[in-house]
């Protein structure tokens, strides 16, 4: 039994991704980390797998002591949550001035969708679809992180996820395999530049490997239980992408996959990351991961410092296990020394590619923090980022864009806020640099017509709040009751044109540990939601929050809803621009927004099943409650004007392994402003060995018009285009019946038949 699983894992490996050669390694830094090396003690060799937390932050129990003191004894290899240059340079010096034989400090951090200069969550900046813009957002962060002392970054994370009830959608780029690789390789570009030569660039970590987006039920650090053909298929390619751009280094997850955890997982660690893919680079745990082995019931503490080094992990990130452990396991002949040489040689090399050896403050410059951090362009990039990460889901009767000169009601708690607008896991970033939305609207429009009532409280559930203040969420209670606050907003929008309200999740509520059964806005908002509705005055909902939403009521009941993720420092003036025309928004949905968390989970590139839903026949796969339909499905968005689609046309309607198609289509701006539009390219494998979904991105272009303006543009598409793993897990394509289709979403598209021979 145990034997055919062995071999079934082992043919699955051989064929799942095309092996990547081993790079070929660097003779000079062979030479040099091998010289060093033989003059390394075990325990040196042990102290350079430790990754302690030193400094501001942290996700997990403090376990991290005495960190000075242990870097003066050779038994840190790198550190986080420590910047600013003056804090790295003292920790640097301790290494390397106290230390025999003077290895550099790794410097890490958690720089996520910015440093210190924060841009939309990544769930908003997928949203742009722009893969430019999002490669120059990696590129600024790595350029503000690498300006304040460090020199790798906890991201990206590639996680592809499909239940919007776990926190850390915010996190990742939503549902889709071929986008998210797309974007894992633009961040790898963005944050680790052409080289390391320079000091700008800093090491990207590709997170969390692997598949856990997968998480049952949308509960983090849950378990995940996945067949083969869907790993393979729909969750790794995202970290073999980040991989093969290069990314330098890779964390393994919290998770288990099928029974192993990924921090003990050598298959995946090892065969997979390494052998198959030829990932040369290091791999660090997450945070007290190794530690956490022992609560998945897989050893003690020797044995998961075992298990974990063994697997393929190099840096223990806080458990300090490894440092507990393994010269023990080692003197005991538990445990073969090559293991702690073979990750020993992996994270010097890190830090010899980095340039650390020639210049242990290479990332130390006070000039550059002064110059490079929230700088005009930096701050011009973060307002261009959150204007193109916002998507518009509905705009009745054109609502919006907002008229100047009218009497506009700006209501709820998110109108005045600043802490909201950076989003969790806003890194070293400073809420209090972010301007407000009203602070903004003030601003540009200084004679304006604008009152504002707050309307209620972010949230009113005291257990709720409570579970969120200690973790920096800062609600307090406003003074006046829920009613007066409502009162107060209703007053106000009775006595505007429109009423826009701001609504959403505290931060708190999205991110790490912060899954939830239900989705919709609080209670308390939608209350105020009602009461408004009733003074029939027309409403829009500007939303803030870091997941898809379940929003059927207000889909029914708002005139216009603007999406906009937590937008980062320039959010402000970014939504006042979009909301009064100035930007005219395109940003599509990179993840299907449910009707009801009973449809979790969804996507677009479902299968059809054996009984497609038919509403009229009872034995069809369908619900008794509601449509299997999204509320907004992946790739939707508005925009102030609208866009037509010719029919498709294909150059031919047979493509074979040497020859492609061109497909075209002509799009018109058919409204009254000049905007952009992402079109969409999908594909449809009629009939295939294995079932196939209805249809899978394979592409996307974007276009500009003028109002009246046409375009015509083109897709290539080949047979490469269209594998996937066969029966026996073969990369291939199969001869047969396909559709190809092109629109606006993936729900509202043309489509055209084509053969493959
Ligand atoms: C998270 C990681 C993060 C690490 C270090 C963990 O709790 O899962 O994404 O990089 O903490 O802060």
């Amino acid at each position: 039994m145990k034997l055919s699983k062995a071999i079934a894992v082992s043919c699955l490996v051989a064929f799942a991704f095309t092996a990547t050669a081993q790079k070929p390694h660097d003779p000079k830094m062979d030479a040099y980390v091998s010289n060093l090396m033989s003059k390394m003690t075990i325990d040196e060799k042990i102290g350079q797998l430790n990754l302690p937390a030193i400094g501001f932050d942290i996700t997990g129990p403090v376990l991290s002591q005495g960190v000075e003191e242990k870097i003066q004894q050779g038994l840190v290899g790198g550190v986080f949550n420590t910047y600013t240059p003056a804090a790295v340079r003292k920790l640097q010096a301790y290494a390397i001035t106290k230390t025999r034989l003077k290895i550099p400090l790794l410097f890490g951090y958690d720089v996520i969708h910015g440093h210190k200069t924060i841009f939309p969550i990544p769930l908003g900046l997928s949203s742009s679809w722009d893969l430019p813009l999002i490669e120059q957002t990696a590129r600024a962060a790595a350029d503000e992180a690498s300006a304040d002392g460090l020199n790798w970054v906890f991201s990206p994370m590639v996680d592809i996820t499909r239940d919007p009830r776990w926190g850390r959608v915010s996190e990742g780029g939503g549902e889709d395999t071929w986008l998210g690789s797309q974007i894992a390789k633009a961040m790898v570009k963005g944050y680790q530049g052409k080289s390391f030569d320079t000091n700008d660039v800093v090491m990207a970590c590709v997170k969390h490997f692997a598949l856990y987006g997968a998480v049952e039920a949308g509960r983090d650090y849950n378990v995940v239980d996945m067949s083969d053909r869907r790993m393979f298929e729909t969750y790794l390619p995202t970290y073999k992408a980040a991989v093969d751009a290069g990314a330098a280094t890779v964390m393994s997850s919290f998770n288990e996959i099928n029974g192993v955890p990924a921090a003990a997982n050598r298959w995946l660690l090892t065969d997979v990351l390494r052998k198959q893919w030829g990932f040369d680079g290091m791999v660090a745990t997450d945070y007290t991961a190794i530690m956490e082995l022992m609560q998945h019931g897989v050893g003690n503490e020797e044995q998961v410092a075992k298990l974990a080094l063994e697997a393929g992990n190099d840096m223990d990130m806080v458990s300090e296990i490894f440092l507990k452990r393994l010269k023990q396991l080692v003197d005991e002949k538990k445990m073969n020394v090559s293991y702690i040489d073979q990750a020993c040689r992996r994270v010097l090399e890190a830090k010899y590619k980095l340039g650390l050896f020639a210049n242990p403050y290479k990332f130390v410059s006070e000039q550059r923090a002064k110059t490079q951090i929230m700088n005009a362009d930096k701050l011009q990039l973060a307002k261009e980022a959150a204007e193109k990460s916002m998507v518009l889901l509905k705009n009745q009767n054109n609502v919006l864009p907002l008229k100047q000169g009218s009497n506009i009601a700006f209501i709820g708690p998110l109108v005045k806020d600043q802490r909201d607008l950076i989003g969790n896991w806003s890194g070293a970033g400073d809420w209090k640099k972010a301007i407000s939305v009203w602070d903004a609207l003030q601003k540009q429009y200084p004679s304006n017509t604008f009152t504002y009532a707050k309307g209620c409280n972010i949230l009113d559930n005291q257990a709720l709040i409570d579970k969120l203040n200690p973790h920096d969420a800062q609600i307090v209670l406003d003074s006046k009751t829920p009613q007066q606050l409502i009162d107060e907003a209703v007053s106000a929008a009775n006595k505007a044109n429109v009423a826009v309200v701001f609504l959403g999740e505290a931060f708190g509520m999205t991110g790490e540990a912060a899954s939830r059964s239900d989705i919709s806005l609080p209670a308390n908002q939608v209350a105020l939601l009602k009461a408004l509705k009733a003074t029939g005055k027309p409403i829009v909902l500007v939303l803030m929050n870091g997941r898809p939403l379940t929003l059927p009521w207000e889909d029914a009941n708002m005139d216009a809803i603007l999406e906009t993720w937590y937008g980062g420092t320039k959010a402000g003036d970014a939504i006042a621009d979009v909301l009064f025309g100035k930007y005219n928004p395109s940003g599509k949905l990179s993840m299907t927004f449910p009707r009801s968390v009973g449809q979790i989970p969804i996507y677009y590139s479902a299968k059809n099943t054996g009984r497609p839903i038919d509403e009229q026949q009872k034995y069809t796969s369908k619900y008794l409650d509601i449509p299997n339909t999204p509320l907004y499905p992946f790739g939707y968005g508005l925009s102030y004007t609208t866009f037509s689609y010719s029919a498709v046309k294909l150059d031919k309607t047979t493509i074979n392994a040497d020859s492609k198609l061109t497909a075209t289509v002509t799009i018109t701006n058919t409204g009254k402003m000049a905007g952009q539009e992402t079109v969409e390219l999908y594909v449809r494998d009629m009939i295939g060995s294995v079932t196939r979904p209805l249809k899978e991105l394979k592409g996307f272009q974007k276009v500009f018009l003028q109002p009246g303006e046409s375009k015509t543009i083109s897709f290539n598409i080949g047979t490469d285009d269209l594998k996937f793993y066969d029966i026996n897990m073969k990369y291939t394509y199969e001869p047969g019946d396909f559709k190809l289709f092109i629109g606006t979403s993936s729900q509202d598209v043309k489509e055209a038949d084509f053969k493959v021979e």
